[in-house]
Protein backbone atom coordinates (compact mmCIF):
# COMPACT_ATOMS: atom_id res chain seq x y z
CA UNK A 1 0.00 0.00 0.00
CA UNK A 2 1.05 3.47 -0.75
CA UNK A 3 2.21 5.54 1.93
CA UNK A 4 -0.22 8.13 2.72
CA UNK A 5 2.49 10.74 3.48
CA UNK A 6 4.40 13.20 0.59
CA UNK A 7 8.19 12.75 0.35
CA UNK A 8 10.01 14.77 3.08
CA UNK A 9 11.68 16.68 0.70
CA UNK A 10 8.67 17.86 -1.12
CA UNK A 11 8.07 21.69 -0.84
CA UNK A 12 4.84 22.92 -0.01
CA UNK A 13 4.32 26.57 0.19
CA UNK A 14 2.04 29.09 -1.85
CA UNK A 15 2.03 31.79 -4.76
CA UNK A 16 2.06 35.39 -5.58
CA UNK A 17 2.96 37.98 -8.22
CA UNK A 18 4.26 40.96 -7.88
CA UNK A 19 2.07 43.48 -9.73
CA UNK A 20 -0.91 41.32 -7.98
CA UNK A 21 0.50 41.72 -4.51
CA UNK A 22 2.74 44.14 -3.71
CA UNK A 23 1.35 47.54 -4.16
CA UNK A 24 3.52 50.29 -3.42
CA UNK A 25 3.68 50.71 -7.40
CA UNK A 26 5.43 54.31 -7.54
CA UNK A 27 7.46 53.59 -4.02
CA UNK A 28 10.91 53.87 -3.28
CA UNK A 29 12.16 54.65 -6.87
CA UNK A 30 9.87 51.94 -8.78
CA UNK A 31 7.79 53.48 -12.17
CA UNK A 32 4.82 52.04 -13.65
CA UNK A 33 5.09 48.74 -15.14
CA UNK A 34 2.22 47.85 -18.00
CA UNK A 35 0.14 46.85 -15.36
CA UNK A 36 -0.51 49.99 -13.71
CA UNK A 37 -1.79 51.04 -17.29
CA UNK A 38 -4.00 48.38 -17.89
CA UNK A 39 -5.42 48.05 -14.15
CA UNK A 40 -5.91 51.40 -13.98
CA UNK A 41 -8.29 50.88 -17.38
CA UNK A 42 -10.10 47.99 -16.29
CA UNK A 43 -11.13 50.41 -12.74
CA UNK A 44 -12.25 52.78 -15.06
CA UNK A 45 -14.61 49.78 -17.01
CA UNK A 46 -15.74 47.83 -14.89
CA UNK A 47 -14.51 49.17 -11.27
CA UNK A 48 -12.17 46.93 -10.49
CA UNK A 49 -9.03 47.60 -8.51
CA UNK A 50 -5.86 49.41 -9.76
CA UNK A 51 -2.31 47.94 -8.64
CA UNK A 52 -1.12 50.49 -7.14
CA UNK A 53 -1.48 49.27 -3.44
CA UNK A 54 -3.25 45.67 -4.18
CA UNK A 55 -2.90 44.12 -0.97
CA UNK A 56 0.36 46.02 0.18
CA UNK A 57 2.36 43.44 0.47
CA UNK A 58 5.76 46.01 0.35
CA UNK A 59 4.65 47.04 3.77
CA UNK A 60 3.27 43.84 4.64
CA UNK A 61 5.81 41.20 4.06
CA UNK A 62 7.10 40.63 7.51
CA UNK A 63 3.51 39.92 8.42
CA UNK A 64 3.26 37.78 5.63
CA UNK A 65 6.12 35.84 5.75
CA UNK A 66 4.97 35.20 9.65
CA UNK A 67 1.95 33.87 8.64
CA UNK A 68 3.72 31.55 6.06
CA UNK A 69 5.78 30.36 8.92
CA UNK A 70 2.69 30.25 10.82
CA UNK A 71 1.65 27.16 8.46
CA UNK A 72 4.52 25.72 7.72
CA UNK A 73 5.41 26.42 4.77
CA UNK A 74 8.66 25.49 3.06
CA UNK A 75 8.25 27.14 -0.01
CA UNK A 76 6.94 30.96 -1.32
CA UNK A 77 6.75 31.09 -5.14
CA UNK A 78 6.61 35.20 -5.82
CA UNK A 79 7.82 37.47 -8.57
CA UNK A 80 10.11 40.09 -9.15
CA UNK A 81 9.09 43.49 -10.52
CA UNK A 82 11.39 44.02 -13.25
CA UNK A 83 10.19 48.21 -12.71
CA UNK A 84 11.22 48.20 -9.27
CA UNK A 85 15.01 47.41 -10.06
CA UNK A 86 15.31 48.92 -13.23
CA UNK A 87 12.21 51.75 -13.00
CA UNK A 88 13.44 52.64 -17.24
CA UNK A 89 13.89 48.87 -18.23
CA UNK A 90 17.02 49.20 -18.51
CA UNK A 91 20.36 51.80 -17.29
CA UNK A 92 20.21 52.90 -13.36
CA UNK A 93 19.38 50.55 -11.00
CA UNK A 94 17.05 51.31 -8.26
CA UNK A 95 18.72 50.36 -5.17
CA UNK A 96 16.07 50.57 -3.00
CA UNK A 97 13.88 47.72 -5.19
CA UNK A 98 17.04 45.67 -4.78
CA UNK A 99 16.65 46.13 -1.09
CA UNK A 100 13.36 45.27 -0.85
CA UNK A 101 13.59 41.65 -2.56
CA UNK A 102 16.79 41.13 -0.30
CA UNK A 103 14.76 41.90 2.46
CA UNK A 104 12.08 39.94 1.60
CA UNK A 105 14.11 36.90 0.72
CA UNK A 106 15.97 36.91 3.89
CA UNK A 107 13.20 37.08 5.92
CA UNK A 108 11.88 33.86 4.01
CA UNK A 109 15.16 32.27 4.81
CA UNK A 110 15.16 33.22 8.47
CA UNK A 111 11.81 31.66 8.46
CA UNK A 112 13.03 27.76 6.84
CA UNK A 113 10.76 29.23 3.91
CA UNK A 114 12.63 28.17 0.26
CA UNK A 115 12.28 31.47 -2.36
CA UNK A 116 11.05 30.43 -5.78
CA UNK A 117 11.54 33.57 -7.97
CA UNK A 118 9.55 34.17 -11.00
CA UNK A 119 11.22 36.61 -13.48
CA UNK A 120 8.76 38.08 -15.22
CA UNK A 121 4.97 37.85 -14.39
CA UNK A 122 2.82 40.19 -16.62
CA UNK A 123 4.60 43.31 -15.80
CA UNK A 124 6.98 45.10 -18.61
CA UNK A 125 8.51 48.21 -17.55
CA UNK A 126 5.96 50.91 -19.03
CA UNK A 127 9.03 52.98 -20.35
CA UNK A 128 9.61 49.97 -22.57
CA UNK A 129 6.24 49.49 -23.96
CA UNK A 130 6.37 53.26 -24.47
CA UNK A 131 9.53 53.41 -25.82
CA UNK A 132 9.36 50.29 -28.56
CA UNK A 133 5.80 48.37 -27.52
CA UNK A 134 7.84 46.33 -25.05
CA UNK A 135 7.18 42.50 -25.96
CA UNK A 136 5.86 43.53 -29.25
CA UNK A 137 9.44 44.45 -30.42
CA UNK A 138 12.52 41.92 -30.80
CA UNK A 139 14.62 44.56 -28.73
CA UNK A 140 12.71 43.63 -25.60
CA UNK A 141 15.01 40.05 -25.77
CA UNK A 142 18.42 41.75 -25.08
CA UNK A 143 16.99 43.61 -22.71
CA UNK A 144 15.40 41.26 -20.85
CA UNK A 145 18.67 39.43 -20.79
CA UNK A 146 20.50 42.27 -19.10
CA UNK A 147 17.51 42.55 -16.19
CA UNK A 148 17.67 38.90 -15.90
CA UNK A 149 21.71 38.79 -15.55
CA UNK A 150 21.31 41.46 -13.46
CA UNK A 151 18.75 39.53 -11.06
CA UNK A 152 19.92 36.25 -11.39
CA UNK A 153 23.36 37.46 -10.32
CA UNK A 154 22.50 39.52 -7.20
CA UNK A 155 20.23 36.89 -5.71
CA UNK A 156 22.35 33.50 -6.81
CA UNK A 157 23.40 33.12 -3.30
CA UNK A 158 19.95 32.58 -1.76
CA UNK A 159 17.66 31.64 -4.38
CA UNK A 160 18.37 28.11 -5.86
CA UNK A 161 14.64 27.53 -7.94
CA UNK A 162 14.17 30.25 -10.62
CA UNK A 163 11.08 30.13 -12.78
CA UNK A 164 11.42 32.27 -16.10
CA UNK A 165 8.30 33.91 -18.04
CA UNK A 166 4.99 33.69 -16.30
CA UNK A 167 2.15 31.69 -18.82
CA UNK A 168 3.41 32.10 -22.04
CA UNK A 169 0.31 30.20 -23.56
CA UNK A 170 -2.45 32.50 -21.49
CA UNK A 171 -0.47 35.92 -22.88
CA UNK A 172 -1.25 34.40 -26.41
CA UNK A 173 -5.01 33.78 -25.07
CA UNK A 174 -5.35 36.99 -23.60
CA UNK A 175 -2.73 39.81 -24.90
CA UNK A 176 -4.65 42.88 -24.03
CA UNK A 177 -5.03 41.86 -20.52
CA UNK A 178 -1.26 40.48 -19.99
CA UNK A 179 0.22 43.41 -22.38
CA UNK A 180 -0.48 46.82 -22.89
CA UNK A 181 -1.25 46.55 -26.85
CA UNK A 182 -2.61 50.00 -28.58
CA UNK A 183 -5.45 50.10 -29.71
CA UNK A 184 -4.77 49.96 -33.32
CA UNK A 185 -3.52 46.73 -33.62
CA UNK A 186 -6.99 45.60 -31.96
CA UNK A 187 -8.37 45.23 -35.40
CA UNK A 188 -8.88 41.86 -35.75
CA UNK A 189 -5.79 41.70 -38.21
CA UNK A 190 -2.76 41.93 -36.05
CA UNK A 191 -3.27 38.31 -34.64
CA UNK A 192 0.01 36.91 -35.72
CA UNK A 193 1.60 39.05 -33.10
CA UNK A 194 0.48 37.01 -30.17
CA UNK A 195 2.63 34.50 -31.24
CA UNK A 196 5.60 36.32 -31.91
CA UNK A 197 4.92 37.92 -28.53
CA UNK A 198 5.64 34.04 -27.47
CA UNK A 199 8.37 33.62 -29.61
CA UNK A 200 10.64 36.77 -28.35
CA UNK A 201 9.21 35.09 -25.13
CA UNK A 202 10.53 31.70 -26.06
CA UNK A 203 13.91 33.06 -27.13
CA UNK A 204 14.27 35.21 -23.40
CA UNK A 205 13.14 31.93 -21.69
CA UNK A 206 15.64 29.99 -23.12
CA UNK A 207 18.46 32.82 -22.14
CA UNK A 208 17.38 32.81 -18.89
CA UNK A 209 17.78 28.90 -18.63
CA UNK A 210 21.63 29.92 -19.54
CA UNK A 211 21.89 32.12 -16.83
CA UNK A 212 21.10 30.32 -13.89
CA UNK A 213 23.08 27.68 -15.51
CA UNK A 214 25.70 29.75 -15.70
CA UNK A 215 25.52 32.15 -12.51
CA UNK A 216 23.87 29.92 -9.96
CA UNK A 217 25.73 26.72 -8.41
CA UNK A 218 23.39 24.19 -8.33
CA UNK A 219 20.45 26.15 -9.50
CA UNK A 220 17.77 24.89 -11.59
CA UNK A 221 15.21 26.82 -13.79
CA UNK A 222 11.82 26.21 -15.46
CA UNK A 223 8.86 27.91 -17.35
CA UNK A 224 5.91 28.40 -15.38
CA UNK A 225 3.21 27.52 -17.45
CA UNK A 226 -0.49 27.98 -17.71
CA UNK A 227 -1.78 24.52 -18.44
CA UNK A 228 -4.86 22.86 -18.50
CA UNK A 229 -5.21 18.97 -20.07
CA UNK A 230 -8.00 18.94 -22.15
CA UNK A 231 -10.71 16.33 -22.82
CA UNK A 232 -13.20 15.51 -25.91
CA UNK A 233 -16.56 16.68 -25.99
CA UNK A 234 -17.49 13.24 -26.99
CA UNK A 235 -15.97 9.99 -28.49
CA UNK A 236 -17.17 10.98 -32.21
CA UNK A 237 -13.81 10.90 -33.59
CA UNK A 238 -13.95 14.12 -34.77
CA UNK A 239 -13.92 15.02 -31.58
CA UNK A 240 -11.41 12.88 -30.25
CA UNK A 241 -9.08 15.04 -33.21
CA UNK A 242 -9.74 18.29 -32.53
CA UNK A 243 -8.91 17.66 -29.01
CA UNK A 244 -5.94 16.35 -30.57
CA UNK A 245 -5.56 20.04 -32.26
CA UNK A 246 -6.04 21.49 -29.30
CA UNK A 247 -3.47 19.99 -27.09
CA UNK A 248 -0.68 20.30 -29.99
CA UNK A 249 -1.88 24.31 -30.28
CA UNK A 250 -2.65 25.19 -26.41
CA UNK A 251 -0.10 22.87 -24.91
CA UNK A 252 2.65 21.02 -27.11
CA UNK A 253 3.37 24.69 -28.56
CA UNK A 254 5.42 25.67 -25.62
CA UNK A 255 6.03 22.44 -23.28
CA UNK A 256 7.74 21.05 -26.61
CA UNK A 257 10.16 24.70 -26.82
CA UNK A 258 10.82 24.01 -23.69
CA UNK A 259 11.80 20.63 -23.65
CA UNK A 260 12.87 19.47 -27.22
CA UNK A 261 13.90 23.19 -28.32
CA UNK A 262 11.63 22.92 -31.06
CA UNK A 263 8.12 24.31 -31.89
CA UNK A 264 5.81 21.59 -32.46
CA UNK A 265 5.15 20.60 -36.41
CA UNK A 266 1.13 20.50 -36.60
CA UNK A 267 0.38 23.79 -34.71
CA UNK A 268 3.19 25.26 -36.43
CA UNK A 269 1.98 24.39 -39.88
CA UNK A 270 -1.65 25.18 -38.83
CA UNK A 271 -0.26 28.92 -37.59
CA UNK A 272 1.25 29.09 -41.07
CA UNK A 273 -1.45 28.04 -42.86
CA UNK A 274 -3.33 31.31 -41.50
CA UNK A 275 -0.60 34.01 -41.57
CA UNK A 276 -0.32 33.15 -37.77
CA UNK A 277 3.33 31.94 -37.27
CA UNK A 278 5.97 33.99 -35.97
CA UNK A 279 8.81 35.41 -37.83
CA UNK A 280 11.41 33.68 -36.69
CA UNK A 281 15.20 34.07 -37.96
CA UNK A 282 18.14 30.58 -38.22
CA UNK A 283 19.76 32.35 -34.68
CA UNK A 284 16.81 32.22 -33.44
CA UNK A 285 16.05 28.43 -34.24
CA UNK A 286 19.43 27.67 -32.91
CA UNK A 287 19.32 29.31 -29.65
CA UNK A 288 16.07 27.06 -29.05
CA UNK A 289 17.57 24.12 -29.99
CA UNK A 290 20.75 24.07 -28.86
CA UNK A 291 20.90 26.20 -25.96
CA UNK A 292 20.12 25.26 -22.07
CA UNK A 293 17.04 23.90 -21.57
CA UNK A 294 14.14 23.55 -18.94
CA UNK A 295 15.00 21.54 -15.52
CA UNK A 296 11.55 21.05 -14.74
CA UNK A 297 8.46 22.59 -15.80
CA UNK A 298 6.44 24.62 -13.36
CA UNK A 299 2.69 24.15 -13.75
CA UNK A 300 -0.15 26.47 -13.05
CA UNK A 301 -3.46 24.16 -13.14
CA UNK A 302 -6.96 25.64 -12.52
CA UNK A 303 -9.33 24.03 -14.80
CA UNK A 304 -9.43 21.27 -17.26
CA UNK A 305 -10.90 22.35 -20.75
CA UNK A 306 -12.98 20.83 -23.91
CA UNK A 307 -12.89 20.96 -26.97
CA UNK A 308 -14.66 19.79 -29.93
CA UNK A 309 -14.58 19.20 -33.68
CA UNK A 310 -15.57 23.01 -35.72
CA UNK A 311 -16.49 22.58 -39.67
CA UNK A 312 -14.29 24.76 -41.66
CA UNK A 313 -17.85 25.85 -43.92
CA UNK A 314 -17.27 29.49 -43.26
CA UNK A 315 -20.22 29.78 -40.56
CA UNK A 316 -17.18 31.22 -37.69
CA UNK A 317 -14.09 32.68 -37.90
CA UNK A 318 -10.97 32.01 -36.06
CA UNK A 319 -11.25 33.64 -32.16
CA UNK A 320 -9.35 33.63 -29.01
CA UNK A 321 -10.34 32.41 -25.63
CA UNK A 322 -13.13 34.44 -23.97
CA UNK A 323 -13.50 35.93 -20.22
CA UNK A 324 -16.41 35.98 -17.55
CA UNK A 325 -16.43 40.09 -15.75
CA UNK A 326 -19.24 39.51 -13.84
CA UNK A 327 -18.86 36.87 -11.53
CA UNK A 328 -21.87 35.00 -12.68
CA UNK A 329 -22.05 31.14 -14.09
CA UNK A 330 -22.37 31.51 -18.11
CA UNK A 331 -21.68 34.74 -18.60
CA UNK A 332 -18.13 34.22 -20.28
CA UNK A 333 -18.03 35.98 -23.33
CA UNK A 334 -16.80 33.31 -25.63
CA UNK A 335 -14.47 29.80 -26.32
CA UNK A 336 -11.18 29.93 -28.43
CA UNK A 337 -12.27 28.54 -32.19
CA UNK A 338 -10.35 27.22 -34.75
CA UNK A 339 -12.78 26.46 -37.54
CA UNK A 340 -11.26 22.98 -39.19
CA UNK A 341 -8.59 22.24 -36.38
CA UNK A 342 -10.98 22.60 -33.08
CA UNK A 343 -13.46 24.94 -30.91
CA UNK A 344 -13.09 25.06 -26.70
CA UNK A 345 -16.20 24.39 -25.10
CA UNK A 346 -17.67 23.85 -21.93
CA UNK A 347 -17.30 20.19 -19.98
CA UNK A 348 -21.02 19.33 -19.45
CA UNK A 349 -19.78 16.74 -17.03
CA UNK A 350 -18.06 19.26 -14.89
CA UNK A 351 -19.02 21.90 -12.83
CA UNK A 352 -17.67 25.66 -12.37
CA UNK A 353 -16.84 28.32 -10.33
CA UNK A 354 -18.58 31.77 -10.40
CA UNK A 355 -16.16 32.59 -13.54
CA UNK A 356 -16.99 29.67 -15.50
CA UNK A 357 -13.70 27.59 -14.50
CA UNK A 358 -14.25 23.83 -14.88
CA UNK A 359 -13.18 22.51 -11.72
CA UNK A 360 -11.76 19.15 -11.85
CA UNK A 361 -8.58 17.50 -9.35
CA UNK A 362 -8.64 14.55 -11.40
CA UNK A 363 -7.64 17.05 -14.07
CA UNK A 364 -4.11 17.49 -12.21
CA UNK A 365 -3.41 13.82 -12.02
CA UNK A 366 -3.62 13.26 -15.81
CA UNK A 367 -1.65 16.04 -17.04
CA UNK A 368 1.02 15.29 -14.14
CA UNK A 369 1.17 11.43 -15.37
CA UNK A 370 1.01 12.64 -19.15
CA UNK A 371 3.81 15.74 -18.94
CA UNK A 372 5.95 13.22 -16.98
CA UNK A 373 5.57 10.57 -19.25
CA UNK A 374 6.23 12.40 -22.12
CA UNK A 375 9.41 14.46 -20.93
CA UNK A 376 10.82 12.75 -18.27
CA UNK A 377 11.06 15.76 -16.36
CA UNK A 378 10.18 16.80 -12.79
CA UNK A 379 7.45 18.86 -12.42
CA UNK A 380 6.57 21.62 -9.08
CA UNK A 381 2.93 23.03 -9.09
CA UNK A 382 3.30 26.74 -8.81
CA UNK A 383 -0.34 27.60 -9.26
CA UNK A 384 -3.66 25.98 -8.48
CA UNK A 385 -6.59 27.73 -6.52
CA UNK A 386 -10.26 28.43 -6.71
CA UNK A 387 -11.51 31.95 -7.07
CA UNK A 388 -14.37 32.24 -5.02
CA UNK A 389 -16.37 35.25 -3.30
CA UNK A 390 -15.29 34.95 0.45
CA UNK A 391 -17.71 36.28 3.39
CA UNK A 392 -15.84 38.11 6.26
CA UNK A 393 -18.04 37.05 9.21
CA UNK A 394 -19.10 39.15 11.73
CA UNK A 395 -16.80 37.44 14.66
CA UNK A 396 -13.66 38.27 11.88
CA UNK A 397 -13.86 34.59 10.53
CA UNK A 398 -13.55 33.35 6.63
CA UNK A 399 -15.25 30.23 6.54
CA UNK A 400 -14.14 28.99 3.07
CA UNK A 401 -14.97 24.97 3.12
CA UNK A 402 -15.60 25.38 -0.62
CA UNK A 403 -11.64 26.10 -0.92
CA UNK A 404 -10.53 23.48 1.37
CA UNK A 405 -12.73 20.95 -0.61
CA UNK A 406 -11.08 22.26 -4.16
CA UNK A 407 -7.24 22.11 -2.66
CA UNK A 408 -7.97 18.39 -0.32
CA UNK A 409 -8.97 17.50 -4.14
CA UNK A 410 -5.66 18.18 -6.09
CA UNK A 411 -3.45 17.33 -3.31
CA UNK A 412 -5.29 13.99 -3.32
CA UNK A 413 -4.81 14.10 -7.14
CA UNK A 414 -0.79 15.34 -6.76
CA UNK A 415 -0.57 12.48 -4.36
CA UNK A 416 -1.75 9.58 -7.02
CA UNK A 417 0.61 10.83 -9.72
CA UNK A 418 3.40 10.57 -7.29
CA UNK A 419 2.37 7.00 -6.62
CA UNK A 420 2.22 6.02 -9.80
CA UNK A 421 5.68 7.39 -10.47
CA UNK A 422 5.75 10.92 -11.18
CA UNK A 423 8.43 13.41 -9.49
CA UNK A 424 6.31 16.27 -8.32
CA UNK A 425 8.75 18.63 -6.52
CA UNK A 426 5.91 20.84 -4.70
CA UNK A 427 2.93 22.30 -4.16
CA UNK A 428 2.48 26.08 -3.89
CA UNK A 429 -1.14 27.13 -4.61
CA UNK A 430 -2.34 30.40 -5.55
CA UNK A 431 -2.27 32.51 -3.30
CA UNK A 432 -0.84 33.17 0.10
CA UNK A 433 -2.64 36.07 0.71
CA UNK A 434 -6.05 37.23 -1.21
CA UNK A 435 -4.55 39.57 -4.14
CA UNK A 436 -5.77 41.62 -7.46
CA UNK A 437 -7.35 38.82 -9.74
CA UNK A 438 -5.71 39.63 -13.18
CA UNK A 439 -9.21 39.89 -14.70
CA UNK A 440 -11.81 40.27 -12.10
CA UNK A 441 -10.39 42.89 -9.69
CA UNK A 442 -10.25 41.78 -5.53
CA UNK A 443 -13.51 40.46 -4.73
CA UNK A 444 -12.76 37.05 -6.78
CA UNK A 445 -10.18 35.62 -3.72
CA UNK A 446 -7.98 32.75 -3.78
CA UNK A 447 -5.89 33.42 -0.74
CA UNK A 448 -5.49 31.62 2.38
CA UNK A 449 -5.11 35.00 4.31
CA UNK A 450 -7.96 37.49 3.41
CA UNK A 451 -7.08 40.99 2.86
CA UNK A 452 -9.62 43.27 4.07
CA UNK A 453 -10.08 45.14 0.81
CA UNK A 454 -12.32 46.12 -1.45
CA UNK A 455 -12.31 47.18 -4.91
CA UNK A 456 -13.01 50.69 -4.08
CA UNK A 457 -11.27 51.17 -0.98
CA UNK A 458 -8.20 49.71 0.00
CA UNK A 459 -8.57 50.36 4.13
CA UNK A 460 -5.78 49.24 5.87
CA UNK A 461 -5.18 45.71 4.03
CA UNK A 462 -5.55 44.03 7.49
CA UNK A 463 -4.89 40.28 7.32
CA UNK A 464 -6.97 37.61 8.81
CA UNK A 465 -6.30 33.83 8.47
CA UNK A 466 -9.14 32.07 7.09
CA UNK A 467 -10.21 28.87 7.44
CA UNK A 468 -8.33 27.23 4.65
CA UNK A 469 -5.15 28.81 6.72
CA UNK A 470 -5.67 26.73 9.52
CA UNK A 471 -6.12 23.72 7.40
CA UNK A 472 -3.43 23.82 5.01
CA UNK A 473 -1.06 24.09 8.25
CA UNK A 474 -2.19 20.70 9.32
CA UNK A 475 -2.25 19.02 5.94
CA UNK A 476 1.59 20.45 5.92
CA UNK A 477 2.24 19.19 9.51
CA UNK A 478 1.20 15.77 8.31
CA UNK A 479 3.29 15.96 5.26
CA UNK A 480 0.30 16.06 3.47
CA UNK A 481 -1.53 12.73 4.65
CA UNK A 482 -4.03 14.52 6.91
CA UNK A 483 -6.26 16.10 4.33
CA UNK A 484 -9.77 15.68 6.38
C1 LIG B 1 -2.87 32.63 -13.52
C2 LIG B 1 -1.94 33.78 -13.30
O1 LIG B 1 -3.24 32.63 -14.85
O2 LIG B 1 -4.12 32.65 -12.91
C3 LIG B 1 -2.21 34.61 -12.08
O3 LIG B 1 -0.60 33.37 -13.32
C4 LIG B 1 -3.71 34.79 -11.93
O4 LIG B 1 -1.53 35.82 -12.22
C5 LIG B 1 -4.35 33.42 -11.76
O5 LIG B 1 -4.08 35.64 -10.88
C6 LIG B 1 -5.85 33.47 -11.56
O6 LIG B 1 -6.45 34.20 -12.59
P1 LIG B 1 -7.41 35.41 -12.29
O7 LIG B 1 -7.74 36.01 -13.60
O8 LIG B 1 -8.59 34.82 -11.61
O9 LIG B 1 -6.65 36.33 -11.41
Amino acid sequence: MANRQFPDEFLWGASTSAYQVEGAAYEDGKKASQQDFINKDSYEVFGFATAEIASDQYHHYKEDVAMMKEMGFTSYRFSIAWSRIFPDGIGEVNQKGVDYYHNLINELKAAGIEPIVTLYHYDCPMALVEKYGGWLDRQIVADFEQYARFVINEYKDDVRIWTTINEQSIIVQYWTQKCYIPEELLDGKHNQLRYQINHYMNLAHAIACDLVHELVPGGIVGAPLGYSCIYPLTSAPEDVMAMQNAQALRNDFYTDVYFKGEYNKGAMIYLQEHGLAPEMTDEDLELLKNHSKSDFLAINYYASECAKWCPDDGAKEISWSGVNRSGKKGEISGFETHPGFYEMCANPRLDTTDWDWAIDPQGMEYLLRDLYNRYNKPLIITENGLGAYDTLTEDGKVHDDYRIGYLRGHIAAIKRAIDKGVKVLGYNPWSSVDLLSTSNGVKKRYGLVYVDRTDDDPKECKRIRKDSFYWYQKVIASKGSDLD
